[in-house]
């Protein structure tokens, strides 16, 4: 494929390691090549298949919207733009394109959240529910995505309408650290996910990406992680 990655950061460099590693060609915009959207011209998006994006909070919708309107498939890692996710649902059914995200990539976390799952029948038996989640101290958005997608997997499953308390630490270079804990007056049960590296996250956005090829519609990587190519 001919990927298009925006943001050369930490995230996206291993994308684009692994994407290449994988036989795709890949061109990467960071921020200066992308002032005001300009990576994202359909002029210059003409031999993309797909725009994969580990930017901003700030830059994701308006790199998401011009995507969008030329037309090209995106997968989305950039967390914290979230409250427009109905709006952009709706902007991807209009223009027919194909679009997935994640809050977090990894195979590894998807196993925790169904874990999370089937752990939340603790709620209705007396116990009390927290979140704790360790990042690294250059991380922008607090609480991550990844815990506001356990916070939501938990309270759906559960059938409780209560939020559950998210702690959020940042500290040295912690990758990601997710922790759900329930208590009860007699005992605690712990469910851990511990990030070594940001490899997980990469591999499954680019195999997201070769899932969508030739594919139209919204989705969300929980729901399709299962299908991925090795
Ligand atoms: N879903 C997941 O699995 C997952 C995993 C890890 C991280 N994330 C999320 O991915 C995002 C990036 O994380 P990171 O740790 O890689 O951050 P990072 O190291 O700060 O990298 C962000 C990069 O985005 C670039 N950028 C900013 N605005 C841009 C624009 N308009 N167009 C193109 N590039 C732009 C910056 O470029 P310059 O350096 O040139 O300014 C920077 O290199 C965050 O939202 C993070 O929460 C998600």
């Amino acid at each position: 494929m001919n990927l298009l990655l925006l943001g050369r950061g930490k995230t996206g460099s291993l994308v684009a390691e692994v994407a290449r590693e994988r036989r795709h060609h890949v061109a990467i915009a960071g921020a200066r090549e992308n002032l005001a959207c300009a990576a994202l011209a359909p002029a210059e998006l003409f031999d993309v298949n797909a725009v994969i994006d580990f930017t901003t909070p700030q830059s994701v919708v308006a790199n998401i919207e011009a995507c969008i309107q030329a037309g090209k498939s995106m997968v989305v890692g950039t967390t914290g733009w979230y409250g427009e996710l109905d709006r952009i649902r709706e902007l991807v059914q209009q223009h027919n394109t194909g679009f997935l995200y994640a809050a977090n990539f990894s195979v590894g976390i998807n196993v925790f959240l169904d874990a999370a799952r089937a752990a939340a029948v603790a709620l209705s038996h007396g116990y009390s529910g927290q979140i704790f989640e360790r990042h690294h101290v250059h991380k922008k958005d607090a609480p991550s995505g990844t815990a506001i997608a356990l916070e939501r997997t938990v309270r759906e499953a559960s059938g409780q309408s209560r939020a559950l308390e998210i702690t959020s630490f940042r500290e040295g270079e912690v990758v990601g650290l997710h922790e759900l804990v329930f208590e009860s007056a007699d005992d605690r049960i712990y469910l851990c996910h511990d990030a070594k590296s940001r490899r997980g996250f990469a591999e499954g956005a680019v195999r997201a990406a070769e899932w969508l090829q030739a594919k139209k519609g919204f989705y969300d990587f929980k729901d399709v992680w299962r299908e991925l190519e090795k």
